[in-house]
């Protein structure tokens, strides 16, 4: 493979579904279990913010129970030693990628270990859970805390800077996603036509034939292979 001066690599919930967290429409997955409109829309967080609360904080707790995988780790290492720039870009709320060591990482969808105070709008780092008289650390307003989370009907975070990054791109790799929601599943139609693009999947995604590439499997073991026939 040649050389790259600035690689995007969009993840999806399918690169940390071998950490153990649940993917969304895979069967089985968070979406069969919970129905969206009762947690992740601003109308449901108005109607019951307990439930929403506590949707998110079981998830929150959730990650002190798991850790990155080889696919998170791979992505690290090519940051790390890659002569161009890596930049991922996810639709995660896990922490994985930080952990695993990637630095470089734009968070879309919002992150689960952080959230929002509707009083000051303020972002705060967030460890425990989310309780009704929980209080802004910044402006001490009582009961005013959101989870940082984009919800459906709400715009993705960071999107300029996202489409600065499709812009330079002369690589895009997307990991781990259905590609079923927008806009993530339509930067692969955004990128330049010469940005090469390979898709890494269970199964093929919706868009898979827009991709260059397409590689069908577990990202823990195609993630590492393909980082290693970018850095050989
Ligand atoms: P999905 O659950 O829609 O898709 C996960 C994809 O990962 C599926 O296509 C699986 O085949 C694939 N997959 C599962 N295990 C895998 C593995 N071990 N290796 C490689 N691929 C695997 O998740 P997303 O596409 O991330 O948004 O969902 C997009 C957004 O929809 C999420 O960010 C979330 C959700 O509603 C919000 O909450 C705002």
């Amino acid at each position: 493979m040649g050389t790259f001066s600035n690689i995007v690599i969009l993840t999806g919930a399918g690169i940390s579904a071998e950490s153990g967290i649940m993917t969304f429409r895979d069967a089985g997955g968070l979406w069969e279990q919970q129905r969206i409109e009762d947690v992740a829309t601003p109308e449901a967080f108005v109607r019951d913010p307990a439930r929403v609360q506590a949707f998110y904080n079981e998830r929150r707790a959730a990650l002190y129970t798991v850790a990155p995988n080889r696919a998170h780790e791979a992505l690290a290492r090519l940051e790390r030693e890659y002569p161009g720039t890596v930049t991922i870009v996810t639709q995660n709320v896990d922490d994985l990628h930080e952990r695993a060591g990637s630095s470089r990482v734009v968070h879309m969808h919002g992150e689960l270990r952080k959230v929002r105070c509707r009083m000051c709008g303020n972002v705060i780092e967030w460890e425990d859970d989310v309780e009704e008289d929980s209080g802004c650390p910044d402006c001490c307003t009582v009961g005013r805390l959101r989870p940082h989370i984009v919800w459906f009907g709400e715009v993705p975070l960071y999107i300029d800077e996202i489409s600065s990054l499709l812009e330079e791109a002369d690589l895009f790799i997307s990991i781990g996603t259905s590609g079923e929601v927008y806009p993530a599943a339509g930067f692969v139609i955004e990128v330049k036509e010469h940005t090469h693009t390979i898709e890494i999947n269970l199964e093929p995604s919706r868009g898979a034939s827009l991709f260059d590439e397409c590689r069908q499997g577990p990202a823990g073991i195609l993630v590492p292979a393909l980082v290693d026939e970018l850095l050989s």
